[in-house]
């Protein structure tokens, strides 16, 4: 049995964003070590979904409210009394959020708060993993971000995670910095691709839905740089450091996570990339480039924290990502696809790497 195996089997978990497309590969990750899963997430956001596709309503509970219900969580974690905590709950899309401002900011960072309301004095030893993102920092030309960069977005979704970070790093210091049973860590993480996303609006959803439907896809910013990573990396990243910091004593810290330099691509060198992997007919795509956007052009993680102070680095490159992404909407287009034979077979494949 593997170290991880050890850990976790049997272990309460609490995901909150279970039914969403990074909390749902870290469910299904985390049932495949043998742990205790437990879900809070406010509905199903994309259909298809990831989660239904998995069957995760079947291998765990999930309670469907809103986090912005304060005395709901203070129940659920009085009834389940989670042993480690991966918040990774969020109105997670740029362009809605510039539809929704006020949904995006409560959920976001009051949300958060919420949570760390609901266990500042709990009396159980308990890791909590934060989500936020790598948006949480004020865009600059460069775009290169350390953890003690700038904070601050231009649009609500990055300031919502900036506040979020704030806000978290106050009520660690004001309260559960006096809780020694407790140890946090908020994780910004790069731009995620994989299998079984199906959001609105983000590049690769978009790119295999007109596949799907033999549209030209239309690419808004090809020249945009970013740290793309397989949602196995966060995933396998939030893991590590949940067991890492369980039980050690005292913890605050926040971590970047993303590639190593190289991952990083434009949006058109991504989309090349994928064609020279797809095994199907090939995407079309059309450039609309458009002057202005509110979407930072150039993201680059500096990830040499974590890797100093916990020995994490992503294990994949991008060319492994790529064909990890491609085999996976292979198998969910082909007639008769075994789409959960190949969710736990990449499962498997990332975890050997470890
Ligand atoms: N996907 C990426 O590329 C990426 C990159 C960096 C950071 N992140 C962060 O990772 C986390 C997960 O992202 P994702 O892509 O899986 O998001 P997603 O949109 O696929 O899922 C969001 C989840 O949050 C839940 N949720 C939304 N609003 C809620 C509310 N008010 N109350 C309770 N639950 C609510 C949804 O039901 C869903 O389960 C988010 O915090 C996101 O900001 C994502």
């Amino acid at each position: 049995m593997s170290d991880l195996n050890k850990f976790y089997k049997k272990k309460k978990i609490l995901v909150t964003g279970n039914t969403g497309f990074k909390g749902a590969w870290l469910s299904e990750t985390l049932i495949s070590f043998n742990a205790n899963v437990v879900g809070l997430s406010k509905d199903i956001p994309t259909k298809p979904s990831m989660y239904n596709i998995l069957n995760l309503n079947k291998k765990m509970k999930t309670y469907f409210f809103d986090i912005k219900n304060l005395n709901k969580i203070k129940e659920l974690i009085k009834k389940e009394k989670p042993d480690i905590i991966f918040h990774c709950a969020a109105q997670s899309l740029v362009l809605k959020s510039l539809q929704k401002p006020i949904e995006t900011f409560n959920t976001n960072s009051i949300g958060s708060i919420n949570l760390l309301e609901s266990i500042k004095n709990y009396k159980k030893n308990l890791a909590i993993i934060m989500v936020t993102s790598d948006k949480c920092y004020y865009p600059t030309k460069k775009g290169y971000y350390r953890e003690n960069s700038l904070l601050g977005g231009i649009e609500p979704y990055g300031a919502s995670k900036a506040m979020a970070e704030i806000a978290i790093k106050s009520y660690y210091e004001s309260y559960i910095k006096r809780n020694k049973k407790i140890n946090l860590v908020t994780v910004r993480a790069g731009n995620v691709i994989g299998g079984g996303d199906w959001s609105r609006n983000r590049l690769l959803p978009d790119l295999f839905k007109n596949w799907k439907k033999n549209k030209i896809i239309k690419i808004r910013s090809p020249k945009a740089n970013r740290p793309w990573q397989h949602v196995l990396e966060p995933v396998g990243a939030y893991i590590f450091i949940a067991k890492k910091i369980f039980k050690s004593k005292i913890f605050f810290k926040n971590y970047n996570i993303g590639p190593k330099g190289t991952s990083n691509l434009t949006v058109i060198n991504l989309i090349h990339l994928i064609n020279r992997n797809w095994k199907l007919r090939k995407i079309k795509f059309k450039i609309f480039e458009k002057k202005r956007t509110v979407e930072a052009t150039n993201l680059n993680l500096n990830v040499a924290k974590i890797k100093k102070e916990l020995g994490w680095e992503n294990k994949l490159k991008i060319n492994e990502t790529i064909k990890f992404v491609c085999e996976w909407y292979g198998v969910y287009f082909k007639k008769n696809g075994d789409i959960k034979k190949i969710t736990s077979d990449q499962i498997k494949k990332y975890f050997m790497l470890w």
